[in-house]
């Protein structure tokens, strides 16, 4: 219906950093900056037409810059982990930037989310916007110059859907997903632990304590990563599992039913009974790391209007491929090649009951 954009900021080397706000016939918004690609804020009504914003971020872009948690952003080249920031692809090896203890997360020193991405505007009843990046070959250790267009729209079923398009003009490794935190009560609500949630997931990634899957495809019946049945997010997140313990709750990639599917289907719902909101998780992808949002610690960066950060109060639904699937072969493909299209899509959508 209608995109406003405003300047949100100027990066120190004098490159302007715009918002952009979209919004469709109900009345939802979802602001997007050029700076990471980042989802700063989206306003969803509750079961009363109250518009909340239901997603972590921060109110100024020297948060962005500077804080840690990858808020709203764009993740790449490589969602979550790389053990050791080591892998072989066509008996060649490469090493990437260690950021994470002994690991490489996110993409590294100068990931996806760090990038200031050419924006194209498109108006309409379901509005959206389409960003562009170049990552030259080499980027951050990865092969391959890489042309990858992600759009975001907003449409007028309440959803807010990111699509992922790229080629690559070597061969290389491609995990592309977001990093938003959400909670439905609102983002500065407190613990994420009274909302439901189910997902469509039968196996999930035991990790080590540096929390790099161990390679092991477990079953999550009788553990506590089982959604297939809506549960409370804290139902289980205190149980005595090692799994849960070393990352102190849930973080941890859990992989779909029959894994990628050529179009997106329904994988997950978030419920709020409280205020009544629900997002359904709709992808293509063939899992989703799911982030209670254990790490929320730093008092550096509070949230929008000075809210502190706190543990669990927001978590993520990434939608991606299995972490560190370089170094497995029994793992998600994660290779793209010359002359292939990698083509991502993930919605979430948003409605009351
Ligand atoms: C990871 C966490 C990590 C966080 C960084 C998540 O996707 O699973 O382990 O700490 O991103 O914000």
């Amino acid at each position: 219906m209608s995109i406003q954009r405003q300047l949100f900021g100027t990066l120190t080397d004098g490159r302007k950093v715009y918002a952009y706000t979209l919004r469709n016939e109900n009345g939802m918004t979802v602001k997007i900056l050029n700076y990471g690609g980042v989802l700063a804020e989206l306003r969803v009504p509750d079961r009363n037409g109250c518009m909340t914003d239901v997603i972590g971020g921060y109110d100024c872009l020297d948060s962005y810059v500077r804080g840690d948690g990858y808020q709203g952003a764009l993740i790449g080249r490589w969602g979550n982990r790389i053990a050791r920031g080591a892998f072989t692809l066509e008996g060649k090896a490469y090493s990437l930037f260690i950021n994470n203890g002994v690991n490489h997360l996110h993409g590294g020193e100068y990931g996806f989310n760090t990038k200031l991405w050419d924006v194209t505007e498109i108006d309409g009843d379901e509005p959206s916007l389409v960003l562009h990046i170049l990552s030259p070959d080499g980027d951050e250790g990865y092969p391959g110059n890489l042309d990858l267009t992600v759009t975001y729209q907003l449409t007028a079923q309440n959803g807010l859907s990111i699509r992922y398009v790229a080629t690559t003009d070597q061969t290389t490794v491609l995990n592309l997903t977001n990093h938003t935190y959400f909670n439905l009560r609102g983002y500065a609500s407190g613990s994420v632990h009274p909302l439901i949630l189910w997902l469509d997931a039968d196996t999930y990634l035991p990790t080590d304590d540096t929390l790099i899957p161990t390679g092991e495809l477990r079953s999550v019946e009788g553990t506590p990563f089982d959604f297939r049945t809506p549960k409370t997010v804290g139902q289980d997140i205190g149980a005595d599992d090692v799994d849960l313990k070393q990352a102190g709750g849930y973080d941890h990639c859990l992989n779909f039913r029959g894994g990628a599917t050529q179009e997106p289907v329904k994988r997950g719902e978030l419920y709020d009974p409280e205020s009544g909101r629900v997002m359904e998780l709709f992808t293509n992808q063939p899992c989703v790391q799911f982030y209670s949002g254990n790490f929320l610690t730093n008092k550096e960066f509070p949230f929008k209007g000075g809210y502190g950060q706190a543990p669990q109060t927001l978590l993520c639904l990434e939608t991606q491929h299995m972490p560190d699937s370089v170094n497995h072969e029994n793992f998600t493909n994660c290779v793209l090649k010359p002359g292939e299209v990698y083509d991502f899509f993930t919605e979430y959508r948003f409605s009351v009951k």
